[in-house]
């Protein structure tokens, strides 16, 4: 189904109103926003879309509450901890509301989409005035006009099975040369454990053209990584490796890299891609979740360990430096010692230059959430310490096949701490250096004198 993406363009009405009411309100000045995203990088994306729309209804934004007229928290529901530290920020600006009473508090994204979470809300913290889903962002000026206009406190938790995407979204970017580029929302896979599907929605692909402007004139403004999103990119509707290489023929300096993968749907056609396509970086984040096929089975991955390291091998044969990164749950419900440890076999096999891993998390809704869990969560802890220990070692050994030789490195910060230059690889590795902070965003040539556990140290050649 082709369906014509909604656009933001156009002042609209309710855009007029906002501005109306802003103005009366904050008796000419600039009203100001704190807006904080938790979670992954779509939800941080989502956070510059709603920053965009902000400002251009007469926003500027700080970096702290104390100073905003509004307060945005745009939640992740993915698991348990990411609620409990919503709630936890919104017990401590009860006292802040206190204080000023015309602060607007509001709390959107993934979390809130479940309803359960908006009734909460709705019941336990009156502070909060306005709560939108991910569905949300088309009407933020409406809601916003109301909040402002009549003081009201606006729930909008729209179905989430509208399959429009809306365009031409103006964002606040978090940074001046790193930026993400969503290409597709929404999920249809059914992990047995994940939220994501509850409250983004079906699959949704923008169109390629629409990708690849946005593309062409990031680069244009002096972007030197692009990070292409969706919850599994490779079921973008319209062939993600022909987008991959139409993005690549794009002229100028500069990375493409995406995230993220679904093993089930992973082909060589992709690696070749990645191989062919000099711009996007060698490196795969490709969440494993379990290295034990009977725990990937009831997870309803719909791939096994087999198919996994067939991409793996295929991968290194094409490209030495190849990197893979992963996401691995520990504590699947009914999960045993021994097929734990199949996880951390598999993981010291596929030799991962990052992992990222989680104790298991029971989401209400989801299939999981019905099968008994017969771990205790002290125990879950400590195997998830285990498989970190096993990492630390494997990835020390690992990175030593870089010393010697020269990385190029997109040059992200200087490290308040140690003075020294940051940023990561074209493989995606932290590499840390010496140098002027004016290096900061642009490709440095570092060559490599020293692995650690997390990150390679190095000595700067030239910027190029
Ligand atoms: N519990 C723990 N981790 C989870 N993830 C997704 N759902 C859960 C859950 N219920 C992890 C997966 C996913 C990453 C973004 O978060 O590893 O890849
Ligand atoms: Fe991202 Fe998933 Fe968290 Fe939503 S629930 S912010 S999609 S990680």
């Amino acid at each position: 189904m082709v369906v014509k993406p909604i656009s933001s363009g156009i002042e609209s009405f309710e855009l007029s109103l906002l501005k109306n009411v802003i103005s009366e309100k904050y008796k000419g000045r600039s009203p100001v926003c704190y807006l904080h995203s938790y979670g992954c990088q779509q939800n941080v994306s989502d956070g510059e879309k709603i920053k965009g729309e902000l400002e251009r209804a007469g926003f500027v934004f700080c970096e702290d509450e104390e100073s905003a007229d509004l307060i945005v928290l745009n939640t992740c529901a993915v698991r348990e901890n990411a609620h409990e530290r919503v709630y936890g920020k919104l017990g401590e600006l009860k006292h802040l509301k206190e204080r000023n009473k015309e602060l607007v508090i509001c709390v959107c994204g993934c979390m809130v989409q479940q309803e359960y979470v908006a009734e909460k809300i709705k019941e336990t913290y009156p502070h909060v005035s306005l709560v939108f889903g991910t569905f949300a962002l088309p009407s933020l000026h409406k809601m916003l006009y109301e909040v402002l206009a009549f003081r009201k406190r606006v729930f909008n938790i729209s179905e989430n099975d509208d399959p429009r995407i809306y365009e031409d979204v103006p964002m606040v970017r978090g940074s001046k040369f790193k930026a993400y580029v969503t290409v597709m929302y929404g999920c249809n896979n059914f992990c047995t454990y994940c939220i994501v599907p509850y409250v983004r929605g079906r699959e949704r692909s923008r169109e390629p053209e629409a990708v690849i402007s946005e593309v062409r004139q990031l680069v244009r403004e002096g972007y030197k990584e692009i990070t292409l999103l969706g919850q599994n990119v490779n079921s973008y509707a319209y062939g993600f490796e022909k987008l991959l290489r139409a993005l690549n023929d794009i002229e100028g300096d500069f990375w493409i890299r995406f995230m993220s993968s679904h093993p089930k749907d992973v082909s060589f056609e992709l690696i070749d891609t990645i191989v062919d396509c000099e711009k996007v970086c060698t490196h795969l984040h490709l969440p494993v979740q379990s290295g034990n096929d009977e725990i990937l089975k009831r997870m309803n991955r719909r791939y096994d360990t087999k198919k996994y390291l067939e991409i793996v091998d295929y991968a290194r044969s094409r490209a030495d430096g190849f990197s893979f990164s992963t996401d691995i749950i520990v504590g699947f419900p009914g999960e045993s010692y021994e097929q734990f440890c199949d996880t951390k076999a598999f993981v010291r096999k596929v030799g991962y230059d990052n992992i990222y891993s989680f104790v298991y998390s029971k989401r209400e809704g989801t299939r999981a959430s019905k099968l008994e869990d017969n771990i205790s969560s002290k125990q879950k802890g400590l195997w998830l310490r285990e498989l970190l220990d096993e990492q630390r070692e494997t990835v020390e050994k690992l990175f030593h096949r870089f010393v010697g030789r020269t990385l190029r490195v997109l040059v992200e910060e200087k490290s308040k701490k140690d003075g020294f230059l940051t940023g990561h690889s074209y493989e995606n590795i932290i590499v840390e250096f010496e140098g002027d902070e004016s290096l900061t965003g642009s490709f440095c040539n570092v060559k490599i004198l020293d692995a650690m556990n997390w990150a390679l140290k190095g000595k700067l050649i030239d910027q190029i």
